[in-house]
């Protein structure tokens, strides 16, 4: 029964529970935790901005609340009436004199939230994903999300780039043939795309600066912790710009965004166990090494026995190689000028050495690796055409994508962060399947 009163106590949310300091508000939320002593009762409640806990003295509410209280199952939705108090000891700072709850479900005393506090594996947690997400600690993770996606917005809406959005069920490939998920477009075949880069270069065309930031497709059969089927990306692209200018672009978006984060979700960042000092270091400029020089440093680190193959020059850098590489810095670094063979068929090559192509990757450290993928991309309409041709690629679904080196064209370049890898490194999570609500990998599309 909720206490008649004439003025209802305000609304507030956990998060910001310190503006009611000393003051009775409600809180709509869910039961997380209780612990039981004796006449007292702390039940911890959430609210999905943080949780706070609660006191509850046998003495100071009534039977009917306490036994509600002490019969409450975990996850139960509830509406809490209690004056906050500031408490050096409480996590959030502050507690909850609880003296009123209203029960809005019960959940079944028969059949308990299945998740418990104690440790549950990997399979178990993903089966129950729908329910995991509701945890402290994924939570924090998808605040984290949040603010990176927030940060990564602002930085190109505040530089003049204007987000224009690729289409996702396209006619051809972007990033190769092999991990394109097909789909029956009205019996025509069609395909998710694996990329919005070709459709944002039209867009570029037209407004200079631009960016993307949409949902995209892998089909590769990779099982790896950095890989989803599903991912969202984010890309700009720049008329005008060249590899130089990118890499400078690259270097101050990934600073703005981890500076946002550690600014603004510091105690999301406690709350996964983050070392915040580690973060606090990723500020431009980043140090920039040629794919020759980091073949020297793998070979090197082959020699010193640590790593199990000796790389060899021309081969694209697997994930133990960006591993180790990646481990080498404090900050992200970025390898440019790959040899051309190994990256997509858009890349300008260098001039300097045409087997090279104008490209970098950014790999975050911590042995987190690729992070970024971009490029200045293929100016001349023949060298492009031999390209499209020599990757077996359909030319009359690239027509239009040639029309762009017809009419008008100029140099360009812009390039890709898979949101998902940088949630992993900013929160120093061992898997992707943590940083997006419902992850999509080789073996899981449930729930
Ligand atoms: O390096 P990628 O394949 O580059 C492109 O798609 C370019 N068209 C981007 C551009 O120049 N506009 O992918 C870019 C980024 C990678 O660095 C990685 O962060 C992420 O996308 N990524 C994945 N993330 C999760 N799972 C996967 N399977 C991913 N594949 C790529
Ligand atoms: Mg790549």
């Amino acid at each position: 029964m909720e206490t008649t009163t004439t003025t209802q106590p305000p609304i507030g949310t956990i998060a910001k529970i310190g503006q009611h300091d000393g003051q009775t508000v409600i809180i709509r939320g869910w039961l997380y935790n209780l612990r039981e002593s004796g006449k007292l009762l702390f039940p911890i409640f959430r609210d999905g901005t943080g949780v706070i806990q609660g006191v509850v003295p046998k003495s100071q509410v009534t039977p009917e609340t306490f036994e509600t209280i002490k019969n409450l199952t975990l996850e139960s939705s509830v509406v809490v009436t209690g004056k906050v108090r500031a408490d050096k000891r409480a996590p959030g700072g502050y507690e909850l004199d609880v003296s009123d709850v209203r029960v809005v479900e019960k959940v079944p005393v028969d059949d308990p939230f299945p998740i418990s506090l104690k440790e549950h594996g990997p399979d178990f947690l993903m089966e129950h994903r729908h329910l995991w997400v509701r945890t402290p600690r994924q939570t924090a993770i998808l605040r984290i999300r949040h603010e990176i996606i927030r940060a990564a917005r602002n930085f190109f809406d505040e530089r003049g780039f204007v987000l224009t959005d690729p289409p996702i069920l396209t006619p051809a490939a972007c990033e190769g043939t092999s991990t394109l998920f097909p789909v029956n477009y009205f019996e025509e075949q069609a395909y998710l795309t694996q990329s919005g880069q070709l459709y944002i270069e039209a867009t570029a065309m037209a407004l200079g600066k631009v960016y993307s930031f949409g949902p995209t497709f892998r089909a590769e059969k990779s099982k790896t912790r950095r890989h989803l089927t599903e991912f969202w990306m984010v890309e700009p692209e720049v008329a005008y710009a060249q590899l130089d200018d990118i890499m400078e672009l690259a270097e101050n978006f990934i600073s703005h965004i981890v500076q946002s984060v550690v600014a603004n979700r510091r105690d999301d960042l406690k709350a996964v166990d983050r070392d915040v000092t580690k973060l606090e270091n990723i500020k431009a400029p980043f140090p920039r090494i040629t794919y020759d020089e980091a073949v020297k440093r793998l070979q090197e680190g082959h020699q010193k026995g640590q790593l199990e193959t000796r790389f060899e020059w021309g081969g694209d850098l697997g994930s133990p190689d960006e591993t180790y590489l990646s481990s080498q810095f404090d900050r992200p670094v970025m390898v440019h000028r790959y040899p051309a063979k190994v990256k997509a068929f858009y890349m300008e090559p260098d001039p300097g050495n045409p087997e090279l192509a104008l490209c970098v990757d950014v790999l975050a450290p911590e042995g987190y690796g690729e992070i970024i993928g971009g490029s200045q991309r293929i100016g001349d309409y023949d060298l492009l055409l031999q390209r499209i041709r020599e990757h077996g690629l359909p030319e009359e679904a690239f027509k239009w994508y040639l029309d762009l080196r017809k009419y008008g064209g100029v140099p360009h370049a812009g390039f890709g962060m898979g949101i998902e890898r940088a949630v992993a490194w900013i929160c120093g999570l061992e898997h992707v399947r943590e940083t997006i609500p419902f992850a999509r990998t080789l073996t899981r599309i449930y729930p």
